[in-house]
């Protein structure tokens, strides 16, 4: 049987073919030569029907299964040929599979936020709650209703960005928040810290931003008093800052609260010996407060007769900065990680 002898010679041929093919390239031109739609094993399929009937059924069988195992072997044969290939690569590159992957960049809370949370942790124990007030305010809001009228010098001290829509701005202090809560709440009793944004229309320098945060503080009930407002804020100050905090209650002026003082605390750094940071004063501001100016009570829907509250504001990024020794405001919105990933 010459047929079945071909056969034989055809299958070491395309074997050792096979084994020598060692690229993609090499397995393409392999298959058209073999399998391929003129491939010596495609014509060797088609001989079966010019053999003698008799020799058929012994041909097609050897001829199906040689065509079956070739297949079979160029599958095998390219997937070596692919793993060479990506080991040959390895070498090349001098990949290392066992170096440790990259890390990728986490970021963390911003010393702001972080501030803030502080702040809120603290007045939380002592039973605030945090409301919330619009960045963009009214100027009735914002200055009219704190007994602010237009024309009040005190303007000058509150510049701020004015919105398209006459009326409205940027509040340049989180007060607003105080009228807010208070017609929410009128007449119950009120026990609130209000944080957020301010804006002011200002030279930026390295103690004041165009914008920057504060935590307002209100209590509005019965039998208020500057004791109280002393005490939460003496409290406040020693958690914040240790318990040695020496504290000094300072006249001043704000329109929205009468009387009115501004927080000084001893030197964080020179201990009141008075140093670069103190200005050589031994005091740092940190705040302004006072009680509730009865204008602003009857505007927030409190009658002055029966009620006072007190109220505060402080800077938190100012807080940060004495905490931490930071001598420029500006660093805390530039967006420097070399700065930010230190807190
Ligand atoms: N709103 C004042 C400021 O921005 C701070 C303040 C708040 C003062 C509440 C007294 C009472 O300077």
């Amino acid at each position: 049987m010459d047929e079945l002898t071909d056969l034989a010679t055809l299958e070491e041929e395309a074997f050792a073919a096979l084994r020598g093919a060692e690229s993609e390239d090499a397995l393409n031109d392999w298959f058209s030569r073999y399998l391929g739609r003129k491939g010596t094993v495609t014509l060797a399929v088609r001989r079966v029907g010019s053999l003698p009937k008799e020799a058929r059924p012994a041909y097609g069988q050897a001829v199906n299964q040689l065509h079956q195992r070739l297949e079979a072997a160029l599958t095998e044969r390219q997937k070596d040929v692919k793993r060479a290939a990506l080991k040959a690569e390895m070498v090349e590159t001098t990949f290392d599979p066992t170096l440790p992957g990259r890390r990728p960049e986490v970021g963390h809370v911003h010393l702001s936020n972080q501030t803030l949370r502080e702040i809120y942790a603290i007045f939380q124990q002592m039973g605030f709650q945090v409301y919330d007030g619009p960045e963009v305010e009214s100027d009735a809001y914002n200055f009219e209703l704190l007994n602010i009228p237009a024309g009040h010098p005190a303007r000058d001290m509150w510049d701020t960005f004015y919105t398209t829509t006459p009326g409205y701005l940027l509040r340049t202090h989180t007060s607003p928040g105080q009228i807010w809560a208070m017609r929410e709440y009128a007449p119950e009793p009120i026990r609130v810290i209000l944080p957020g944004k301010c804006f002011r229309y200002e030279q930026v320098t390295a103690r004041s931003e165009m914008m920057f945060y504060q935590v307002e503080g209100l209590v509005v009930g019965k039998n208020i008093t500057m004791a109280d407002l002393k005490g939460t804020i003496v409290a406040f100050v020693r958690q914040m800052f240790g318990q040695e905090r020496k504290l000094r209650f300072r006249f001043s002026h704000f329109p929205f609260t009468e009387p009115s003082v501004e927080v000084d605390m001893d030197c964080v750094l020179c201990g009141g010996k008075g140093c670069r940071v103190c200005k050589h004063t031994g005091w740092l501001e940190i705040m302004g407060a006072g009680m509730v100016h009865p204008v602003v009570l009857r505007n927030g829907g409190y009658d002055p007769e029966r009620f006072s509250g007190f109220a505060f504001g402080m800077g938190p990024e100012r807080i940060a900065m004495l905490k931490h020794g930071i001598d420029d405001i500006r660093y805390f919105f530039s967006n420097d990680v070399r700065f930010l990933s230190q807190f």
